[in-house]
């Protein structure tokens, strides 16, 4: 009888500690299934009444059914503090001090490339072009037969061109345009007088004098190639028009775009569209590991040109021996690496904002003809 009391005088003294002790609602928990669970110490004595001769019983039960309601309240009183001191932190941790000035943000920019786009647009707006515009998901058509590519020409695959799925009912495969050339058909298309979205090119009749930026797309990737890249087309449709016109507005461009006499060359070349076709180089200097414009005795490839063939202009309703044209494709994300002096054209589409912040420009900067481009 004695040796039960002290067990039970033990016992509690025992659970006491470890309730007292646990410092988390899981170390409680281990506790409470120690005592009071199925298999539990407390549990156990209380099983072992059934046992007890009714005297016994008597003397012992009142004991047993004590310790386990003071150690059910001991770990329910535990179990509350616990849950207290835990809110107290986290209201501590989570504390907004809402006098304190808001962080600093940080500030938005202009990307390098819709920056240069807008200096390139502002010279030859200057030189009065127009902006027009096209859509990024072409057809066949626009992309290549109608700027004279032969069917099943090699051409085609050369382009890298990414190819949508044939239409299930008509066969059609559209695809992502290669160039902004379209932009030259869907603008030379007189008949196109009401184009299928306001903001593509409508089709005009000659004189024509634009230029058309925008994101073109081929499947090609390293330094200098993205998949998804940036282009300027220019066109120039009139009576009379000859490469003279043609060299002239290309060399007064690349002179006012990097600011200062720029020598540039031109090297026969080849586009189904254009004939003669040429390619210009621009004079560079490669001898410091980076690209200088306009010093040195290198040439860098920049565009390609030529004069509008005259298959192109039947296939978009102007008599050819009426009417003579150039036009120009350039790449604008390029010409900004240039002028910039960014070494890998990856990172422009990269989105990392602290690439960003560095080459970004603000808007505030925006270039027109009058107060500078850059
Ligand atoms: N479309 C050509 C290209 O992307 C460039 C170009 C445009 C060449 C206009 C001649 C005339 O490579």
């Amino acid at each position: 009888m004695t040796g039960q009391m002290t067990d039970l005088t033990t016992l509690e003294s025992e659970l006491s500690a470890r309730i007292a002790a646990a410092s988390d609602l899981a170390a409680l928990d281990a506790v409470r299934i120690d005592a009071l669970g199925k298999q539990g110490s407390v549990s156990a004595l209380l099983k072992g009444m059934g046992a007890l001769s009714p005297d016994e019983r008597r003397v012992q039960g009142p004991l047993i059914n004590g310790l386990r309601d003071r150690v059910t309240t001991a770990i329910a009183e535990r179990k509350a503090a616990l849950e207290t001191a835990e809110l107290d932190a986290r209201l501590q941790s989570e504390r907004v001090d809402l006098t304190l000035p808001p962080p600093p943000r940080r500030a938005g920019s202009v990307h390098p490339t819709m920056q240069v786009m807008d200096e390139m647009v502002a010279i030859f707006a200057e030189m009065g072009f127009d902006v027009k515009e096209g859509p990024d998901i072409e057809d066949d058509f626009h992309n290549f037969t109608a700027l004279n590519f032969p069917p099943r020409h090699p051409a085609r695959e050369m382009h890298d061109t990414f190819f949508f799925k044939p239409d299930p009912v008509t066969g059609e495969r559209k695809l992502l345009r290669t160039h902004t050339s379209p932009v030259q058909v869907r603008t030379m298309q007189a008949t196109n007088s009401r184009p299928p979205a306001p903001w593509i090119a409508a089709g005009q009749s000659p004189p024509i004098r634009i230029v058309v930026p925008g994101r073109t797309y081929r499947c090609d990737s390293d330094q200098t190639h993205t998949p998804m890249f940036h282009q300027m087309e220019g066109l120039v449709i009139d009576k009379g028009i000859h490469m003279g016109h043609l060299k002239w507005t290309l060399e007064t461009f690349i002179s006012r775009f990097f600011e200062g006499q720029v020598g540039a060359r031109f090297r026969p070349h080849h586009f189904p569209f254009t004939e003669p076709s040429a390619e210009m180089d621009i004079q560079c200097d490669r001898s410091g590991g980076e690209v200088k414009v306009g010093q040195g005795s290198d040439w860098l490839e920049i565009l390609g040109c030529g004069m509008v063939h005259p298959n192109v202009l039947r296939n978009c309703g102007i008599d050819p021996n009426e009417y003579q044209g150039f036009a120009f494709g350039m790449g604008i994300d390029r010409l900004g690496m240039l002028k910039y002096g960014m070494p890998d054209l990856r990172d422009m589409f990269a989105s990392d904002t602290r690439w960003l912040a560095h080459y970004g420009f603000s808007p505030f900067a925006a270039p027109t003809a009058a107060s500078g481009l850059s």
